[in-house]
């Protein structure tokens, strides 16, 4: 359980409030790139309870900014999109990029006043796939992150995401990623297996009292490992590596075996983006879909022009309580990602959870770690002011999920750190990266 103060620390992600200060630390996931078309409608975009939008120029450029004019407040998201910047609809004043307000045509005095109008505007980066954001002090900016599936190459990685946007609180959405022991029951088949409608043999179906084996603080995040009986003698383990601010990487069961990375955006306090990419080393992910059946994240229907899925809280999520929940769905429902925001939406409290009341049991343990890691990180923001090296372990590291086979009596801290927590080479790039730092950024 936690306490009510502790609890607010935590989940409040405003500018000004402890979380939110250090998230907006970090380069943050905005939207994807697919869905910013050049000189097209500006994207409405909530992050960290700010109203922004992202759009791209008639030449490509990407920016992110405030979403209603200086002027009278009106939506630009309603702007014309020019070369050079949008220019509201209302009185037609025009912004560029970067924010500044470049010209004020509907009165005399507009080249006198324009120098001085500016709206909120956030440095941007247009990586893999997605546009991300900078909203922290302009003297932390902090280096790029460049994450697995990044450096793999396009063939190597799912170019297309799944983004679903869900009700409640982001930390809901992360403790569910990080609970290993709920995929034998949430997510499982009837039949053997599990996936909703899908059909997947592993042993977190098979195993449904597994145990954390490791559970390690780093300079990222959390390494964050379950080990479970895989028959005939064999022990699996899985290792999930939680990335601050607020991703996980999971590996996933043969034969799809595809690494994902997995990141709850808190859109504000009660709303939370989700996004998911998968990676794959071998062959191109394509390749691999063709070979053994698309088994990739399903993507739950929309609702036309939004994240927000058809079925929801408002309709059940679908779940079906005939035949289907009683033969073949433990959930009832036919998504994994359904499955998943069924149970973290709306729980004890409401969209904010209050943990107060909660009985927290060995399984839970790797919650009780990433809420740990969450609050040391606030805290020293607060204590020292800057979140330097915290920043440049996830820009600088080479951290991947894991899952393997291991015999009874290994050690199973070095099997991981050797698998996907190479400390060792984390050290050794996180010395290269801070003395490439050093003379670049300034830190107060
Ligand atoms: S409100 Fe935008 S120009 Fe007047
Ligand atoms: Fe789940």
């Amino acid at each position: 359980m936690l306490k009510a103060p502790m609890n607010e620390r935590l989940v409040r992600v405003q500018r000004g409030t402890p979380m939110g200060e250090a998230f907006r630390r970090f380069w943050l996931p905005v939207c994807q790139l697919k869905d910013l078309h050049p000189g097209g409608a500006p994207l409405e975009v909530r992050l960290l309870g700010e109203d922004l939008l992202a759009f791209r120029g008639p030449e490509g450029d990407a920016g992110v900014v405030d979403r209603f004019c200086a002027h009278r407040g009106a939506d630009l998201r309603y702007a014309r999109n020019e070369v050079g910047g949008l220019r509201c609809i209302f009185h037609g004043w025009k912004y560029a990029g970067d924010g500044r307000c470049v010209e004020i045509p509907n009165v005399p005095e507009g080249d006198r006043i324009c120098p001085r109008v500016k709206i909120r505007s956030y440095p941007v980066e247009s990586k893999g796939g997605l546009l991300w954001c900078y909203m922290g002090p302009p003297e932390q900016l902090p280096p790029f992150p460049v994450l697995p599936w990044m450096s793999k190459g396009e063939a190597h990685w799912s170019g297309t995401f799944v983004q679903v946007e869900s009700e409640g609180n982001y930390l809901q959405h992360i403790e569910g990623l990080c609970d290993g022991s709920h995929v034998g029951f949430l997510h499982a088949n009837l039949q053997g297996g599990g996936g909703g409608s899908r059909f997947v043999q592993s042993a977190a179906f098979s195993d449904r009292t597994p145990q954390w084996a490791y559970l390690e603080d780093t300079i990222y995040g959390a390494a964050l490992a379950m080990e479970r009986d895989a028959g005939a003698g064999k022990r699996n383990l899985r290792l999930n590596q939680f990335l601050l601010p607020f991703s996980v990487e999971v590996p996933t069961p043969p034969p799809y075996a595809v690494s994902s990375w997995q990141t709850n955006i808190p859109m504000d306090d009660e709303r939370t983006m989700f996004l998911y990419t998968s990676w794959y080393d071998p062959e191109p992910v394509e390749e691999l879909r063709a070979r053994v059946g698309d088994r990739s994240y399903e993507i739950p229907a929309l609702q036309p022009g939004s994240y927000k899925p058809v079925l929801n809280r408002s309709n059940a999520y679908g779940q079906d309580r005939g035949e289907f929940m009683q033969r073949q769905s433990f959930s009832g429902m036919r998504n994994l990602r359904l499955e998943d925001m069924a149970v973290a939406e709306y729980v004890r409290g409401g969209l904010v959870a209050d943990r107060s009341a909660e009985t927290l049991v060995s399984s839970d343990l790797a919650i009780v770690k990433v809420r740990a890691r969450l609050l040391a990180l606030a805290d020293k923001l607060e204590q020292q002011g800057h979140l330097r090296e915290e920043t440049m372990a996830v820009a600088s590291h080479r951290i991947v999920p894991a899952e393997m086979d291991i015999e009874p009596g290994e050690d199973v801290a070095q099997r991981c750190r050797s698998a996907g927590v190479s400390n060792v080479e984390l050290d050794r790039e996180f010395a290269v990266a801070s003395a490439c730092l050093d003379s670049t950024y300034r830190f107060v």
